[in-house]
């Protein structure tokens, strides 16, 4: 067990002895002879490595894989080595679970910043693990087992929704433990009460990054791949798109079966039955099974509230045909699509009253950065900015706000590419120099201008 000294010196020391920390177990190598029963665990877990690793390897032979994987061991050209981990600085401690710790480094020159992953010496899968065969060394090893599967499959899949192996470092040798870090690329953990107060269109950019990673891992070249473990600490923010962090706990096969009843999939609130298919596999269960989980841990806190009043019986739908399992990943991936397809192209627009003659529009003017009145969700804190899909829709929200006097088209850009619109009361944040449009209510002419 980590005494809480260690823990302070690793946050408080330069990077040289946290990476020193960070390579070997606070524990002193022991030499009593490893239990049978642990020897038996860590000998499965490295058939289970070596049959990933060849499966992967098959798949690059088969060009399946755009990138080559190096041996674990080898040197790969692209990959960061033991070497980068003397030369990180503004080491501090990031997050841990069950099983892993991950701190966040910077490499020179670049100043690029990195997650560095290792075993968790004071996690519970660990601690679990001595408490059961005594040999910290030994259990060591096995969790490390967990880092090194990870690691192959974050180099062996290729897709924007997987965190990036940036490198990796490791000692086989050192028996028992097995000394392992990777380095990734770093992210910032998902908020959910924070998301909640986004605005719909950067909600549905979650749940759409989801379902495409929920796509590829569906039909990856290395088969259909569950994330058994699937919860929303296991993914992270990197640069405005959702990625997934954590693959230790991942299976590529679907269970073998006799009858439909061995293909039950149990959530604690609702239970399916798949087919027992044709040979003799739980055929789809895996991508079910996540589809499922993105349903109860994504979709029904992101996608339906505040999005368009058009798109709603749409979203209604992929609610209810991921959440009773209707659809599979590649109609879930269409669904999404189209609604991307409508939003974008401003066909959800009800077309009714014209608004936009209720105002003036004047060129040659800018906006002040000074405090305004809110709306939410809005892109910016002091004021209300909301994506728009052209000056008449601009022209309905400015209408349905009382305060509201004036707005300006901005040229800044959603992801889907829809203009932010600034909407304001006060005449005083208009500069009239440069050359965007102003459009100002009419009724305002009787009073401020
Ligand atoms: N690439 C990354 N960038 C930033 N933070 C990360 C990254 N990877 C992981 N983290 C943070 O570190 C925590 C632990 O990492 P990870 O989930 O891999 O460990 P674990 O022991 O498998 O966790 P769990 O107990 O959830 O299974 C995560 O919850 C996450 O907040
Ligand atoms: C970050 O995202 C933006 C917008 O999607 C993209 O243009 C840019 O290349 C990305 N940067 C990196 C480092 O990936
Ligand atoms: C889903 O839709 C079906 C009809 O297609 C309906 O019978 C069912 O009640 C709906 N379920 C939910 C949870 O909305
Ligand atoms: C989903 O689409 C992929 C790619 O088009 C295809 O290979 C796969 O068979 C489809 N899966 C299902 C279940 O239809
Ligand atoms: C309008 O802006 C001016 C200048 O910033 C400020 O002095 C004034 O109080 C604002 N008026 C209102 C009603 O907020």
């Amino acid at each position: 067990m980590p005494a809480p000294e260690a823990l302070l010196a690793w946050l408080a020391t330069p990077a040289l002895l946290t990476v020193a920390l960070v390579l070997s177990g606070p524990w002193r190598l022991s030499d009593s002879p490893l239990p049978r029963s642990l020897v038996r665990e860590l000998e499965r877990r490295q058939q289970d490595l070596s049959r990933l690793e060849a499966a992967a390897d098959a798949g690059a032979r088969a060009g399946a894989f755009p990138r080559r994987r190096a041996p674990l061991g080898a040197a790969a050209a692209d990959l960061l080595g033991c070497s980068a981990l003397k030369e990180v600085t503004s080491v501090s401690f990031v997050g841990s679970g069950i099983t892993k710790r991950v701190l966040r480094a910077t490499l020179p020159p670049s100043g690029e910043e990195i997650a560095l992953k290792s075993v968790h010496w004071a996690g519970n899968d660990v601690s679990r693990c001595v408490q059961r065969y005594g040999h910290p060394g030994g259990c060591y090893r096995l969790a490390a087992y967990k880092l090194l599967q990870e690691a192959v499959l974050m180099q062996s899949l290729d897709h924007p929704g997987i965190v990036k192996l940036r490198g990796r470092c490791y000692d086989r040798s050192s028996a028992p433990e097995m000394k392992v870090v990777t380095m990734l690329e770093l992210g910032t953990p998902l908020e959910m009460i924070n998301l909640l107060q986004t605005p719909w269109e950067e909600r549905f950019k979650i749940c759409l990054d989801l379902v495409e990673l929920l796509y590829y891992l569906a039909n990856s070249p290395l088969g259909s791949i569950v994330l058994l473990d699937f919860q929303t600490r296991q993914f992270v923010m990197v640069n405005g798109s959702l990625k997934v962090t954590d693959l230790d706990d991942v299976s590529t096969k679907e269970p073998s079966c006799q009858l439909d009843h061995d293909c039950t999939l149990e959530f604690p609130t609702k239970r399916f039955s798949l087919r027992c298919g044709m040979h003799k596999r739980c055929e789809g269960i895996n991508e079910k099974k996540n589809l499922f989980n993105a349903y109860r841990y994504f979709f029904t806190y992101l996608l339906p509230h505040t999005a368009p009043f058009v798109l709603q019986p749409l979203l209604k739908d992929i609610l209810n045909a991921t959440g009773n399992l209707r659809f599979g990943a590649n109609e879930t991936l269409r669904a999404f699509q189209k609604v991307l397809h409508l939003y974008k192209s401003g066909l959800y627009l009800q077309k009714k009253t014209t608004y936009l003659k209720d105002y003036v529009a004047l060129k040659g003017f800018q906006s002040r950065d000074a405090e305004d009145y809110k709306c939410w969700p809005s892109y910016r804190h002091l004021g209300c900015m909301l994506s728009v899909h052209n000056p008449e829709e601009a022209a309905s929200i400015c209408s349905s706000h009382p305060q509201c006097q004036h707005f300006i088209i901005t040229p800044r850009r959603t992801w889907t590419g829809r203009p932010l619109a600034l909407f304001q009361s006060n005449f005083s944040d208009l500069i009239p120099e440069g050359n965007m449009v102003v459009y100002i209510k009419r009724s305002a002419f009787s009073g401020s201008l």
